[in-house]
């Protein structure tokens, strides 16, 4: 989700009032993230060298609507795909075309079903064939940071805490965190309050609650934070330096003493956390 800007200087953020779901809400949030979680593992069996981004969006919508659920992406704002495919120096909202995908590129997927009214949204960056040792790095860096944010996540905490944690494990890895996206709340809308900052400062912030259900989806660049929005399609999101781009997703919900991952899936990704395991840990 975009961020909001703030106007002026000192006026704060705004407080917004945060939803909390009732047990009955928690129950359909569980069911549509795990289809939105089985529909990303899919799409990690079939990743290929040589097949497209379309190709992507294809399995994404069929597999959706065999779930008996709908892509969100689709005419979101004016979206015109299922999913958005987001490939190297790409930081988020690629738009799947016939883009061949070759051996060594990155390619993020984020997928967001509703259904039942409700929405769960995950991602996650896939390799293409084998990584050079800089991609490795920037994406198993946004891989340990979105587990870094979650670590955080607890009834009281702070989102500051949150974004604090990703930022420092991100930057003393020697890479950066996007500031102009954030994760979201989210439930009966695709992107609600909270915004879930991937910076910023422990103990500051808005303290999140037992059923507050929100999105953490670290975007980390190999150089600096800075973006570019496509003045063309005004979706795809680039790094403005063309540096390698990496995120990955969850949905969570907070519990007394931690958080349940709704997103978490049954089996691990190919294509990615599959091949994490056989990297040992590689500056780039
Ligand atoms: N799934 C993205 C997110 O994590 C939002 C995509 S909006 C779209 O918030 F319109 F580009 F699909
Ligand atoms: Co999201
Ligand atoms: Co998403």
């Amino acid at each position: 989700m975009q961020a909001r800007r703030v106007r002026a200087p000192n006026l704060g953020e705004k407080r917004v009032a945060i939803d909390i779901k009732s047990p009955k809400e928690i129950e359909l949030m569980r069911t549509v993230c795990r289809l939105a979680a089985e529909t990303l593992v899919l799409v990690g069996e079939k990743i290929r060298v040589g097949m497209t981004t379309e190709d992507i969006n294809r399995i994404v919508h069929e597999d959706t609507l065999r779930q008996g659920a709908r892509p969100a992406p689709l005419n979101y704002k004016g979206f015109p795909k299922s999913v958005c495919t987001s490939v190297n120096d790409i930081v988020c909202h690629g738009i799947p075309d016939g883009t061949v995908l070759k051996n060594g590129d990155i390619v993020n997927v984020d997928v967001t079903h509703v259904y039942e009214g409700f929405h769960g949204d995950t991602s996650a960056t896939f390799y293409v064939g084998t990584p050079s040792p800089q991609a490795r790095h920037v994406v198993e860096v946004a891989r340990r940071s979105l587990d870094a944010g979650i670590e955080q996540v607890r009834d009281g905490a702070r989102l500051g805490d949150i974004g604090a944690a990703i930022q420092e494990y991100v930057e003393g890895e020697g890479c950066s965190v996007v500031r102009d996206f954030v994760g979201h709340g989210i439930g009966r809308k695709f992107h609600d309050a909270p915004q879930v900052k991937h910076y910023g400062r422990r103990g500051t912030g808005d303290r999140v609650r037992t059923g507050m259900t929100f999105t953490i989806e670290p975007m980390v660049n190999v150089g600096g934070w800075e973006v570019d929005v496509d003045p063309k399609d005004k979706w795809t999101v680039r790094t403005a330096d063309g540096s390698l781009s990496a995120q990955f997703e969850h949905t969570v919900l907070v519990t007394r003493d931690g958080c349940e991952i709704l997103t978490a899936r049954s089996k691990s990704l190919r294509s990615s956390e599959n091949v994490a395991a056989l990297f040992v840990a590689s500056p780039a």
